[in-house]
């Protein structure tokens, strides 16, 4: 199994962490603009693994060449949120990157599955499959499994016990629209004030260090890749395209193919509402990117 991260930053470091540490690919590829950056982790990284004892290869550079053969490639490439700003401000360079990085991929790995983890993340999965020409069951976006270990995060404090296994998730988009459902018997201010802290979760670590979270992202693209490799009946929250090619979380079941099968929402009314707004408002970011454009050499 190899692996490749585009974007050697913090959340493509953690990623290739954990990746190592968990022992899960033969072989993982770092791809940064900054050749140097790139090197620099790859060194620190092969000598993680040494230190762990664990006999994984970690190659780089800023050559889409060295994807050729990887089974799965991770986009974290892209600006990262500053304090006040929104996921949303960062559309128009972001898809740039996207873009250009999933063109490449396709011709260099035409047979991998993308992960998506760059910002503003919905409409990122979109581009990155329009881009790429892929099956949408090839385009997989993380951000529901950030949003519910946020989710968990706030019930357990608020609850005090362990949530790691809770049934508790988060679907919708990856903005102040998320829908947290809350799987408790809370009362309704109960219920506000941990939605409030879960939709908040990524601007408070973005306002305490004026970059965004990598811990927790990494850990989401675990679980996604985790799926890919073994193939899994785990239901996960992925931002993945339905059949009219509109993007946001829900769960899902993925397996060594991509996505398998997207389960059924059955929201109430008030959260259908918020979703729908949501979804007009992912048509209306698309359409001002003017997608087809030859600019982006889009199929
Ligand atoms: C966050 C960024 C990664 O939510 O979207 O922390």
């Amino acid at each position: 199994m190899k692996i490749a991260i585009i974007g050697a930053g913090n959340v493509g470091a953690s990623i290739a962490s954990l990746l190592i540490s968990k022992q899960m690919c033969d072989e993982i590829a770092l791809i940064d603009i900054n050749q140097n950056l790139a090197k620099a982790k790859a060194i620190d990284l092969s000598q993680m693994a040494i230190a762990l004892g664990v006999n994984i290869s970690v190659i780089s550079g800023d050559d889409y060449k060295l994807l050729s053969d990887f089974d799965i490639v991770i986009i974290t490439a892209g600006m990262a949120r500053k304090d006040g700003q929104s996921r949303a401000e960062l559309v128009k360079i972001n898809a740039d990157i996207v873009a250009k990085a999933s063109n490449k991929i396709a011709k260099f790995a035409p047979n991998s599955i993308i992960i998506v983890v760059t910002n503003p993340l919905d409409i990122m999965v979109y581009v990155a499959c329009k881009a790429s020409g892929f099956d949408r069951s090839k385009v997989i976006g993380m951000a529901g499994e950030l949003d519910s270990a946020r989710l968990k995060f706030a019930l357990q404090n608020h609850l005090k016990r362990d949530m790691s296994s809770s049934k508790s998730l988060v679907i919708g988009m990856h903005s102040d629209s998320m829908i947290p459902l809350i799987d408790e018997n809370l009362s309704d201010s109960e219920l506000n004030e941990i939605k409030s802290q879960t939709i908040n979760g990524g601007a408070l670590i973005v306002k305490l260090m004026n970059t965004s979270a990598f811990y927790a992202p990494a850990a989401g693209v675990i679980n996604i890749c985790e799926a890919l490799i073994n193939g899994s009946t785990k239901v996960l929250s992925c931002s993945v395209l339905d059949s009219n090619f509109i993007a946001f979380s829900r769960p899902v079941v993925i397996d060594r193919s991509g996505l398998k099968e997207i389960l059924e929402l059955n929201l109430k009314s008030k959260d259908r509402e918020i979703l729908d707004k949501s979804i007009e408002e992912f048509i209306i970011y698309i359409n001002n990117l003017n997608i087809n454009s030859a600019n982006f050499n889009f199929s």
